[in-house]
């Protein structure tokens, strides 16, 4: 089971970034203790990050034929990118959208999102768990 990690803009920063919204992990932190994850649960990880939108939608469609499924934080561009949304239904492969923070409690701009309606489902407010707990769900999907 192959499973792509992809990290939006500015989360390279992490670590330093606002540390009080997004925590102190880095993410070379947070894609080590994935690795470590997907080895108990089965998966083989291949962590990626982009701070471009035409970066991130290469990245996905690449994913079509090499990933079975994808955990996906899009950062600011989940509440903006209608091109991202577009590229997660044409690969037709399971997404799970992330974030750190609780963007609900956050400014109202941050309650929309692009991409939640093409998404297996979404996962926000558990900062690094976040994505232990989308990789846990998501490797469960793949094997029903
Ligand atoms: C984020 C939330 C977004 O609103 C923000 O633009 C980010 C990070 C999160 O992980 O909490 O860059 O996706």
């Amino acid at each position: 089971m192959k499973i792509l990690i992809l990290h939006g803009p500015n989360l390279n920063l992490l670590g330093t970034r606002e540390p009080e919204v997004y925590g102190s992990m880095t993410m070379e932190d947070i894609d080590k203790a994935l690795i470590e994850l997907g080895k108990e649960l089965g998966a083989e990880i291949n962590s990626q990050q982009s701070n471009s939108e035409g970066g991130l939608i290469d990245v996905l469609h690449h994913a079509r034929t090499t990933a079975d499924g994808v955990i996906f934080n899009p950062g600011g561009y989940t509440h903006t990118s209608i091109a991202l949304r577009d590229a997660i239904s044409a690969i037709e492969i399971p997404v799970i959208e992330v974030h750190l923070s609780n963007v609900y409690a956050r400014e109202e701009f941050r309650h929309v999102s692009m991409i939640s309606a093409v998404c297996k489902g979404k996962i926000t407010g558990f900062g690094w768990h976040s994505y232990t707990l989308g990789l846990r769900a998501l490797v469960d999907i793949l094997q029903k």
